[in-house]
């Protein structure tokens, strides 16, 4: 099932906000808590509450239960799939609206098994076909994070799924096919650290919602983080297994954590919807989660061997290829090259290289020509508060001329890669992003 457009989540700055707001700070505030806590009843629900305001964090549930401006975890937010619209559900603890009616046992039926309250089948718009693997101490640590936020009444209309996939008792195939419900099983060969990051990766980190190949019913092909389009909307997840791509075997594991809670280091800079996984959640990681999660990363690609450049590698530039490029090159010293560098360096920390970058060479080419059109920031983080932005050039650029200077970065500085095409550009201009 296709993983979700979710744009800038505005709050509303209200009371309940600073609440929310509230028990995040408490939650940030761990060890001080504890020395003050004084009954040990007291101390172990408030260690469960911030535990659970953290693991929410990592698993990103208000990115998706909060609408664009809306009250957050009250929902609302349309994701827009391949199999239609979804209206994710109010999980506040609202009687009427909400799940203040549910207990732990029908919450843990929900994340583990992707079933309502009611015993209906949820859809996989909701990534319990990851959450499954989360433990029932940390599910009952999220319920009763959840069970602690101000109740909001909010009815959000019905999802506008299409035929046939509305019919919902069809999940129940797709399920006996595509789902198996599972704690996430320790390899005993692995280190802690390893298979404390394969854990949160894997499961609540949800990163296969996106960094995979899925079948025409939605279904991921493997767990391997392999890479894939992301259904219903544009972008290309890329592999996080093969260094062709967005493999990080040949980084160090404090590159990797940089990446994941700034979004940005000297040769990568998260775009699109990553930018928005990094913002909503990632940043939050402790310091200990993120090196776990960069120690299983790395692991996922440290023995393949290959090298970056990627598609059509020319021995020889033949005229016509070369006057190509050239005017990709004019366009380039217009427009492009105040930021990124006449070396295609750009500056560290604020506008990305382009020589030597992954993402300029990577096919499907869709990432490269989608940030040229519709520019884009990297994500705001504690760290990185007020990044430097890329303006949008869809309406300055014909289409032909997105190609040339497309295809001139991919092919120079040393960068070789398939040139692009008008059509390879129209195609990215369907973007809801
Ligand atoms: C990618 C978007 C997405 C994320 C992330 C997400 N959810 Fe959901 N969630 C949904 C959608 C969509 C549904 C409705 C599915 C359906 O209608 O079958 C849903 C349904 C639910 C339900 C069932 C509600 C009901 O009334 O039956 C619960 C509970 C829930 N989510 C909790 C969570 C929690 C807890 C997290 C974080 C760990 C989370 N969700 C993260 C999209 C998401
Ligand atoms: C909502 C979909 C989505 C989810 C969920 C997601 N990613 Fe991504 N990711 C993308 C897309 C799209 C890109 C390509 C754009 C880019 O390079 O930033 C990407 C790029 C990346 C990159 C390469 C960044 C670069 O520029 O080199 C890494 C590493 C990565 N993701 C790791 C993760 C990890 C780890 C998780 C889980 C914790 C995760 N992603 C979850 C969509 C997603
Ligand atoms: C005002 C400065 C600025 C200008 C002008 C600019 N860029 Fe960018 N560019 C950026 C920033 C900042 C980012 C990071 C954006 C993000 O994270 O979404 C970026 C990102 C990119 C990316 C994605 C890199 C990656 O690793 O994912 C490509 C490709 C790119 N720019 C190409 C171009 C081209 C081609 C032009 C000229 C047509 C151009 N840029 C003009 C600042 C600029």
């Amino acid at each position: 099932m296709s993983y979700p457009i979710f744009s800038v989540n505005c709050f509303k700055f209200n009371t309940s906000f600073w609440k929310y707001m509230a028990v995040l700070v408490f939650a940030s505030l761990t060890p001080a808590v504890d020395v003050l806590a004084g009954d040990s009843k007291h101390s172990s629900e408030t260690q469960q509450l911030m535990r659970g305001a953290y693991l929410t964090r990592v698993g990103n549930c208000m990115g998706c239960h909060t609408a664009k401006g809306g009250q957050p975890f009250a929902g609302g937010l349309r994701l827009s799939t391949s199999f239609g619209i979804f209206v994710t559900p109010n999980i506040t603890p609202d009687k009427g609206t909400g799940i203040g009616l549910w207990s732990k046992a029908d919450f843990w039926q929900a994340l583990h098994e992707g079933k309502s309250r009611d015993g209906r089948l949820l859809y996989p718009a909701f990534p319990y076909t990851e959450y499954t693997k989360v433990t029932r101490q940390d599910a009952d640590a999220i319920f009763a994070y959840l069970q602690s936020l101000p109740p909001i009444s909010q009815s959000n209309p019905p999802s506008d799924i299409f035929f046939p996939y509305n019919f919902r008792p069809l999940l129940a195939i797709w399920r006996a096919l595509y789902f198996k419900a599972g704690v996430f099983q320790p390899e005993q060969s692995q280190s802690d650290t390893w298979n404390r990051g394969a854990y949160l990766v894997q499961g609540l980190g949800h990163c296969n919602a996106c960094h995979t190949t899925r079948n025409v019913l939605g279904a991921s092909k493997d767990d391997a983080l392999t890479g894939g389009q992301i259904m219903g909307m544009g972008w290309y997840a890329p592999s996080l297994s093969s260094r062709m791509e967005a493999g990080s075997g040949d980084w160090t594991t404090e590159e990797i954590v940089t990446l994941l809670k700034t979004g940005v280091t000297e040769r990568a800079v998260t775009s699109g919807p990553m930018a928005t996984v990094v913002r909503q959640s990632l940043q939050y990681l402790s310091q200990e989660d993120a090196d776990a999660m960069a120690v299983y990363l790395k692991s996922l690609s440290e023995n393949e061997s290959g090298t970056v450049a990627s598609g059509v590698t020319f021995s020889v530039m033949t005229g016509s290829l070369l006057k190509h490029l050239n005017q990709g090159r004019q366009l380039y010293d217009k427009h492009c090259k105040a930021c990124h560098g006449a070396d295609g360096k750009g500056v560290p920390g604020i506008y990305p290289a382009l020589a030597g970058n992954r993402s300029v060479m990577m096919n499907p080419p869709s990432n490269a020509i989608r940030s040229v059109l519709n520019g884009g920031y990297p994500p705001t983080t504690a760290e990185n508060p007020r990044p430097y932005g890329m303006p949008p050039f869809q309406q300055i650029l014909r289409n032909e001329e997105v190609a040339l200077v497309v295809s001139y970065i991919r092919n120079t500085w040393g960068n070789r890669s398939r040139l692009i095409t008008a059509i390879d550009v129209d195609r990215n201009k369907d973007s809801r992003y």
